[in-house]
């Protein structure tokens, strides 16, 4: 099975793949991982990253599996190689493709060729479905299954985040959950999502927020994105990080309430924040290797 949008998972998907966790740790714990002993994940990224491919890497080795990494500088394209047969070739020498492209749809398109399972690691500014299980995932183990009752509030560059994109599907699944957004200035979510959002979670006030009227009471999660600025290409229109997560503002937020960012992080979130109870970016992290290992199962064996 492919993973390439998160529209393709249901809520039965998403609990099985929490709860296939524990199985998995189950039987790496009784050595019995030769089940992908000859197994062999490729990484190939087509943009910069750190934790996506580094997690999948990882996820993959504590599998019992084997990694190999296309480097994009070193390649054929620079022979004047087409994307295509780049992709036809990588997919000959491996089981699973993680893939990461800076075109929306790419890797859909892909999906619809490949003779083994292909893993969205984003595309564009459109999706990064393993990325929002990942944070979905990181909220349920902070609240268990009372997650299904929390606000979440998502900051920053709403209109070009694929991660926000990605988990606000998946989050959709869950109409009492709530949703709130703090966007930078023009770089609102769309009409459309927010029609979508009112809608489904039932909420009829006005779902965007301004740093004067948050209701920090109301909030649990605080979801903060970094400026895309690779994504906006238009100079028209003045860009920048005019919102700042800092001590201050998350010291009004309720003592149990989270913060959370995919990262990496600029301005938008302050490093004294570190050291907040309420910080919760660096335990994301962590629980990335654990939904991946899940992940990789799911996609192999279905
Ligand atoms: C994000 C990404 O690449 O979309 N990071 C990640 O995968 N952890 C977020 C970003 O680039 O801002």
């Amino acid at each position: 099975m492919h993973l390439v949008t998160s529209d393709q998972l249901t809520e039965k998907d998403i609990t099985y793949l929490f709860n296939n966790i524990g199985s998995i740790k189950q039987y790496n714990k009784f050595g019995d991982n030769v089940k992908y002993g000859n197994k062999v994940l490729i990484n190939v990224f087509y943009e910069y990253s750190t934790r996506t491919s580094l997690s999948f890497e990882c996820a993959m080795n504590k599998l019992g599996g084997k990694v190999i990494t296309f480097n994009k500088e070193f390649s054929s394209i620079h022979k004047g190689e087409t994307f295509e047969d780049t992709i036809r070739t990588i997919m000959c020498y491996g089981d699973i493709m993680v893939i990461r492209h800076p075109e929306k749809g790419m890797v859909n398109k892909i999906a619809e060729i490949s003779t083994i399972p292909i893993i969205n690691g984003g595309d564009g500014n459109n999706e990064h479905p393993s990325q929002s299980l990942l944070d979905l995932y990181s909220i349920y183990k902070k609240y268990d299954s009372d997650f299904v009752n929390k606000t979440i509030l998502f900051v920053g560059d709403i209109l070009n985040s694929r991660t926000i994109h990605s988990l606000i599907k998946l989050i959709n699944l869950y109409p009492s959950m709530k949703i709130f957004f703090l966007p930078f200035d023009n770089l609102h979510p769309s009409e459309e999502m927010i029609k979508n959002i009112k809608n489904i979670h039932n909420q009829s006030g006005n779902i965007i927020l301004n740093m004067s009227n948050i209701n920090y009471n109301e909030i649990d999660i605080v979801y903060c994105t970094r400026l895309q600025k690779e994504r906006n290409t238009n100079d028209n229109i003045l860009l920048n990080e005019n919102i700042i997560i800092n001590n201050e503002f998350a010291n009004k937020l309720k003592e149990d309430a989270i913060i959370m960012h995919p990262l990496p992080r600029n301005k938008e979130l302050d490093i004294d924040l570190d050291n907040n109870h309420r910080a919760y970016y660096f335990e994301q992290i962590k629980l990335g290797v654990d939904i991946r290992m899940s992940i990789i199962d799911y996609c192999i064996n279905n």
